[in-house]
């Protein structure tokens, strides 16, 4: 078997280099990723909300690597000369050498430099560099794999990067260099197949074949241990991007994942068990005053009631103040982002709302770009018939205004029944006239490309949701990513999750899943799953999720059709729920967002750094306790036995009405025990003399 087994990864020679006096002041950072200033998926959410912290902490030596995208980096980045001169000497001599760096400022928080790299422009390297890989690596990669050979050049134009920056200095820098996932792992490799004088840290989000392995049929956590790994990525065509994906792991100083769910999998699968778990953070933003999120909630719910206005015309025979908002979103994985549970699930909702004759609607949005061919009319025809309606109200205001003004000018009071004339009329019936439609409000807001195989058109079609107006659940397929310039539904992700009720998210393949976090750090609702790292780390840090509203399905141990019920009984208990009830969940929701904030974990990183350093440098040693806390009950909920089920604030009548229930106090209390708990989770460094392990990797002593 190729893979980096030919690759001595034990080899220290040429890192001796770093003197004995080394400063942690002196080192510079690296951090590289294919989705810098690139949007993708969640990898990109990772390295963008992380900039501030990261900057923070290393000021001027702190630069993200990237692909160049022209069009990301007209509207994300502002292109300056590179500030420190070393890296200015080695993209002079990479620009002089035919190659196309760029040094930039990424205009986000804590404006991050960035290099961003043309990998297009080096193509004609390919061969040669596809050559170098066989020859050192014996990985073979096909001409027609666009991808894998964007990640070749990507990964040798970053170990040149490495190389130049470290050959341009009189003194040997301390150069830390912290790759993301399969795309940028081949810079890694190279980095120690030459040797450089560069700490390396892998982080994998994902490993390539899980992701593949769950999205087929195949029962994936009871038989990881069993998989026959090269097989199965042969027969999925994948076999060189697991090759590079596994050497990266292997190679690196130090291997993260970010969930202990991916270590399990990273550990059969890559063949490596990770060093340190690095969970994803938000940066969480605080706001003066408490209720502020309560306030942009019903602001943006505002929009989306007007949106749904707009796409129901004609079938408005619900009452949107008791309709509720519920989505998923994300990359287009129907069954690993569980869109398949879901839509049953709302089907047996559906059921279970008509046979209780609930006055609640629910309103379902699946938010996963495929491929399409822009909106489709009958949708935008909605919106442009919501807003002709919108108008006619407003200039038979106006007239009606004038009228009762020059009534009240001549001291009489109007007679109302000749406020609106003949013309108001005429003008209010070709309004309500435009309103009459003869099909049902669409399922899907754009034209898909292919519609007829499309996975969620085609369980619609089974499950029989069309939006009728005896569905009590009804469905909007979006399938792009939301935009505040869309003509549809103008609002970015971030203030559509804020107008919604609850996120929902029955990943079975989901290594983190940032979008139930997001939601967390809005105060917004969200159900995910003991399969996800997000739903995991919930599980672990706080004793009773469901009270915070995050509710956690078991799709662990329990068969699909369980799950389903499971999924389904936590929409209808949420359907129950009064307005009241919803205000105080969303309240305790938004209070843990502390525990996602970076500035908590971000320490993670930090040890993740401090280990690849002390496996460089032989006489720094670093030990860690980035062990977390548990985040105990809310103040109000009272201990008991049967806690997961009934803690969900619900409330009596009495209660409903009773203003004086005291969240203020509630809250307080639970900063203090965050606090306390949070005191409890030290974090110490030491430096140790070390043993070498089989690995010849020194020991890493954990200490508290
Ligand atoms: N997202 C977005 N716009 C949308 C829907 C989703 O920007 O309309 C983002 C969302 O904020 C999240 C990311 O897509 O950060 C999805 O990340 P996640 O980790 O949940 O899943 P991934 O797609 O990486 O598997
Ligand atoms: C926020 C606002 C309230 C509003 C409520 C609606 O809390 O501050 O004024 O009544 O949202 O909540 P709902 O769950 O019904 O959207
Ligand atoms: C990957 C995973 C996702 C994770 C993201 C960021 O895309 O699929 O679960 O949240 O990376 O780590």
């Amino acid at each position: 078997m190729p893979l980096a087994r030919s690759l001595s990864i034990t080899s220290l020679s040429g890192l001796e280099e770093w003197d004995e006096e080394f400063d942690l002041e002196d080192a510079v950072l690296f951090e590289i990723a294919w989705e810098v200033a690139n949007k993708v998926g969640g990898i990109y959410t990772v390295i963008q909300t992380k900039a501030r912290l990261t900057a923070e902490e290393w000021g001027e030596n702190y630069f993200l690597v990237g692909p160049y995208v022209e069009s990301n980096v007209r509207t994300q980045v502002e292109l300056i000369e590179p500030t420190n001169p070393a890296l200015k000497r080695a993209i002079d001599k990479m620009n002089s050498s035919g190659c196309k760096v760029y040094f930039g400022r990424w205009l986000i928080e804590g404006s991050p430099y960035v290099v961003l790299i043309d990998v297009a422009f080096t193509a004609w390297n390919l061969d040669k560099w596809k050559k170098e890989l066989w020859d050192n690596f014996s990985i073979g990669v096909p001409w027609f794999d666009r991808e894998a050979n964007d990640a070749v050049l990507f990964g040798f134009l970053t170990a040149w990067l490495l190389g130049e920056v470290g050959s341009q200095c009189e003194e040997p820098p301390h150069i830390l260099a912290h790759f993301h996932e399969w795309l940028a792992g081949l810079g890694l490799a190279l980095c120690r197949q030459r040797q450089l004088p560069v700490a390396t840290i892998f982080t994998t989000h994902a490993t390539l074949l899980g992701r593949y392995l769950c999205a087929g049929s195949v029962d994936f956590y009871n038989n990881l241990a069993d998989f026959n790994v090269d097989k199965e990525a042969g027969d999925r065509q994948i076999y060189h991007r697991y090759c590079l994906e596994r050497t990266a792991a292997r190679c690196a100083h130090v291997f993260t994942t970010v969930s202990q769910i991916t270590a399990v999998e990273a550990e059969h699968l890559l063949k490596r068990k990770p060093d340190i778990i690095t969970p994803n953070g938000l940066n969480v933003k605080k706001f003066s005053a408490m209720h502020e999120f309560q306030n942009l909630h019903a602001q943006s719910k505002n929009r989306i009631q007007e949106f749904i206005r707009g796409h129901f015309y004609g079938h408005l025979d619900f009452n949107l103040d008791k309709c509720l908002f519920l989505f998923i979103a994300g990359r287009y994985e129907f069954s690993n982002k569980g869109a398949d549970i879901f839509l049953e699930a709302l089907a047996r909702l559906n059921y279970l709302l008509r046979v209780n004759h609930s006055d609640v609607t629910v309103v379902a949005f699946f938010i996963m770009p495929a491929r399409t061919n822009n909106f489709n009319v009958e949708t935008l025809k909605g919106q442009a018939v919501r807003k002709q309606l919108w108008d006619t109200a407003q200039t038979v205001k106006e007239r009606f205004g004038k009228k009762l003004y020059e009534s009240l000018l001549v001291g009489q009071l109007p007679d109302v029944s000749k406020m609106l004339d003949k013309d108001d009329f005429t003008m209010m019936k070709r309004a309500i006239f435009a309103t009459q439609r003869q099909c049902q409000p669409p399922i899907c807001t754009h034209n898909m490309l292919e519609d007829s195989n499309d996975p969620i058109l085609t369980c619609i079609r089974r499950i029989g949701l069309f939006n009728s107006s005896a569905d009590r659940v009804k469905v909007i397929f979006h399938p792009e990513f939301l935009s505040s310039t869309s003509p549809l539904l103008p609002m970015d992700y971030e203030e559509f999750v804020r107008g919604c009720h609850l996120g929902v998210f029955p990943s079975y393949y989901e290594p983190w899943g940032y979008t139930p976090a997001e939601c967390t750090v809005m105060g917004i609702p969200s159900i995910s799953t003991n399969l996800s790292g997000f739903g995991c780390f919930m599980e672990e840090h706080i004793a009773d999720p469901s009270a915070y509203g995050i509710y956690i399905l078991d799709r662990r141990y329990r068969g699909v059709d369980e799950s389903c019920n499971q999924l389904t009984s936590y929409l209808f208990q949420f359907c129950q729920q009064s307005r009241r009830a919803r205000i105080i969940q969303r309240n305790r929701t938004e209070r843990l967002s502390d525990l996602l904030d970076w500035r908590y974990l971000g320490r993670y990183y930090i040890s993740a750094r401090h280990m690849a350093l002390g496996r460089l440098v032989k006489h720094l040693f670093f030990t860690h306790s980035a062990q977390g806390f548990r985040y105990p009950r809310p103040a109000s909920v009272p201990p008991s036995p049967s806690l997961s089920r009934h803690s969900s604030p619900r409330q009596s009548e009495a209660e409903e009405d009773d203003d004086r229930y005291d969240e203020d106090a509630e809250a307080e209390k639970d900063r203090l025990n965050i606090r306390q708990a949070k005191a409890l989770a030290h974090y110490v460094i030491v430096t140790q003399p070390t043993q070498p392990n089989s690995n010849n990797f020194p020991v890493q002593t954990l200490k508290q």
